[in-house]
């Protein structure tokens, strides 16, 4: 939690549900040569080892689920040696299993477990002891890394994040089902917020971000430039200038 004395700086950006983190944040990353951390995808795996349980969801317990993590082996790798860290159980990317419907409706519960989010948040600082990273989640700015140099909260319009998310998914969004996407989104961001351990919340030193209107291209460069300010010592050859 403490300043540490990295080489280079850390970016986190958090915000709700579908707010387009992750893939601006990859693209973030790409633009200034660092490594992309995707935290969420971490809380997935942790939810989709869960959903092999006997038990239903409700008799989930936190130290059950963290010890089978473990025992799984979900960590952070790079499946090559020049690749980007993906999430691994079993040393295996897990990659789009972790989209799934099931994984998506519990993802909350399992977040809101304390020993759940200690395993996450361990293996999140082990993989970027350097800095030079790009995260993203709902906590970094204000939990993982609060001495972050460079902190955005992401927001948009929950119908424009619905029909975002659809588009991502391949269908063609009509209006009711924008207005369900909205809604569920809208209940994962209450239950994010409203739990007791590290909430979704803006860190008081957040850049507020609403992409809305923006195009990706623009919110990416937004993003650079204000990490270009933050930390001036960035290496300004990197691409996205
Ligand atoms: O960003 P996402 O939809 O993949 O996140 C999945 C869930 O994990 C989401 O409901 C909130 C939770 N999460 C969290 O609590 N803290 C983070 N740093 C990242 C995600």
């Amino acid at each position: 939690m403490s300043s540490t004395r990295r080489r280079r700086p850390i970016v986190a950006i958090d915000g709700p549900a579908a707010s387009g983190k992750s893939t601006t944040a990859r693209a973030v990353a790409d633009a200034l040569g660092f490594q992309h951390i995707d935290s969420g995808a971490l809380y997935r795996a942790v939810t989709l080892i869960a959903l092999e349980l006997p038990e239903p969801p409700e008799r989930w317990r936190a130290e059950e689920l963290v010890t089978r993590a473990r025992a799984l082996g979900v960590s952070l790798a790079r499946s090559s040696a020049a690749g980007a860290l993906e999430v691994m159980v079993q040393g295996r990317s897990v990659g789009e299993r972790l989209r799934g419907d099931a994984v998506t409706r519990e993802v909350s519960r399992v977040a809101a477990l304390g020993p759940v989010r200690d395993f996450v948040n361990g293996l999140i600082r082990a993989a970027a002891p350097d800095g030079g990273v790009v995260l993203d989640g709902r906590d970094i700015g204000t939990a993982v890394f609060p001495d972050a140099e460079v902190k955005v909260f992401l927001v948009a319009d929950p119908e424009e994040r619905a029909r975002r998310r659809l588009a991502e998914r391949g269908s063609t969004p009509d209006a009711m089902g924008v207005r369900a996407e909205a809604d569920a989104l809208v209940r994962r961001d209450e239950r994010d917020a409203s739990r007791d351990v590290a909430p979704l919340v803006r860190a008081p030193d957040a850049v507020l971000l609403d992409t809305t209107a923006l195009s990706f291209e623009q919110q990416v460069r937004a993003i650079v430039d204000l990490a270009r300010q933050r930390a001036p010592s960035l290496d300004r050859t990197g691409g996205g200038g």
